[in-house]
């Protein structure tokens, strides 16, 4: 029996793409809008390829409440949401704060608007662990108090949690749980999708890139925090991870196992990794010396951060799977099927 339709927002992202293979992978039927103003077709068509079926996408612009509707009304069995679809770079956030307030915040809001007019009881959020800002202890559980936000991305993931728990507080009926990603990093382990971004800050397609030879080397920015290796601390947490966490948090709600209106859960490993710790650990798995240069720090990074991951194993009965050599793994193979791909292309 197909648990259900669910509308993902933003199913042509990197986050979006891995999850609708792990949703449909649990007798899931799933639908996809997204704009294509940062996802792409190509991503949809590696999920395709891993499902051997096709996934329907519609090229909404969610800030635009009409368009929005119009895919309700033509889904009218839809039994849950979830809601990538955001900007989701921290520096363009600090460069651009308007455009991220507009998108994230206005997609949100139709988006709940009209799980509300079309009686969609079961909505996930996409939230960040940015939203604790510099923690002062760590790991941080759901209860650490909110920082102040380090930058406009993060800030919209404040309001937009904010946002969830005034609406599903005022309206009976509805189950909201938010997810705190922590980073989400590597591919599917067939390598037909991973993360497309042409000129990426993250650090982890920056390594890769680097490696290829895309780049000519990449910088460490700072070496002098307060850590054991003075570099920063994350919590690196493989996408497929982060997706099957979607997958459990909807049979969650579905079962109607949920006991309040808003829940939220950090997804993350529950290891706290430095930068240079990780370019270890991708030089091992690859077998390459990374081209890397100690630098100055970026404005805006968190000192260090990395989770407290109990209660989604508790709850959601969620259980991180993939190690940080198989996260360098995936995503250094991802890099080499995209060159091949590339001089394919080429010839
Ligand atoms: C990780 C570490 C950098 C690039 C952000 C968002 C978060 C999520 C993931 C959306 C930091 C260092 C990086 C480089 C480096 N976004 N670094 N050289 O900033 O932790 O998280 O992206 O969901 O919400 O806040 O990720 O990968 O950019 O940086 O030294 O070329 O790597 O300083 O310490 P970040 P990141």
């Amino acid at each position: 029996m197909i648990p259900g339709k669910i509308l993902v927002t933003g199913g042509c992202g990197y986050i979006g793409g891995h999850t609708i293979v792990d949703l449909v992978n649990n007798g899931f039927d799933v639908i996809s809008v997204d704009d294509l103003s940062r996802g792409s077709l190509r991503m949809l068509e590696g999920v395709e390829a891993i499902l051997g079926r096709t996934i329907k996408n519609y090229k909404v612009d969610l800030t635009n409440l009409d368009d929005t509707q119009a895919v309700f009304i033509e889904n009218p069995d839809i039994v849950g949401i979830i809601h990538f679809a955001a900007y989701k770079s921290v520096n363009e956030s600090v460069e651009q704060p308007l455009n991220y307030y507009r998108n994230n915040i206005n997609s949100l809001v139709n988006i709940l608007q009209c799980a509300k007019d079309y009686q969609v009881s079961n909505v996930v959020f996409s939230s960040s662990c940015s939203v604790y800002g510099n923690a002062d202890r760590l790991p941080v559980d759901e209860q650490t108090p909110l920082a102040t936000a380090e930058s406009p991305y993060a800030f919209t993931k404040q309001i937009g949690e904010v946002i969830c728990r005034d609406f599903a507080r005022q309206h009976a009926g509805f189950n909201i749980i938010l997810l705190r990603y922590f980073n989400p990093v590597g591919a599917h382990p067939s390598v037909q999708i991973g993360e497309l971004q042409e000129k990426p800050e993250n650090l982890v397609p920056v390594i890769t890139q680097t490696a290829i030879g895309k780049r000519e080397s990449m910088t460490v920015f700072g070496d002098d925090y307060d850590t054991r290796d003075g570099s920063c601390i994350r919590d690196y947490i493989h996408v497929m991870d982060i997706a099957q966490a979607h997958t459990r948090s909807l049979e969650y709600l579905l079962a109607g196992k949920s006991r309040e209106a808003c829940t939220v859960f950090n997804l993350g490993s529950g290891n706290g990794v430095t930068v240079l710790e990780l370019i270890k650990a991708f030089e091992a798995v690859s077998g390459r010396k990374l081209n890397h240069m100690l630098g100055p720090r970026r404005a805006g990074d968190v000192i260090a951060v990395y989770a407290d991951n109990t209660k989604a194993r508790k709850l959601l009965g969620w259980e991180p799977r993939y190690s940080l050599d198989k996260m360098m793994d995936t995503a250094w193979r991802w890099e080499q099927k995209l060159q091949v791909d590339e001089q394919m292309r080429m010839n």
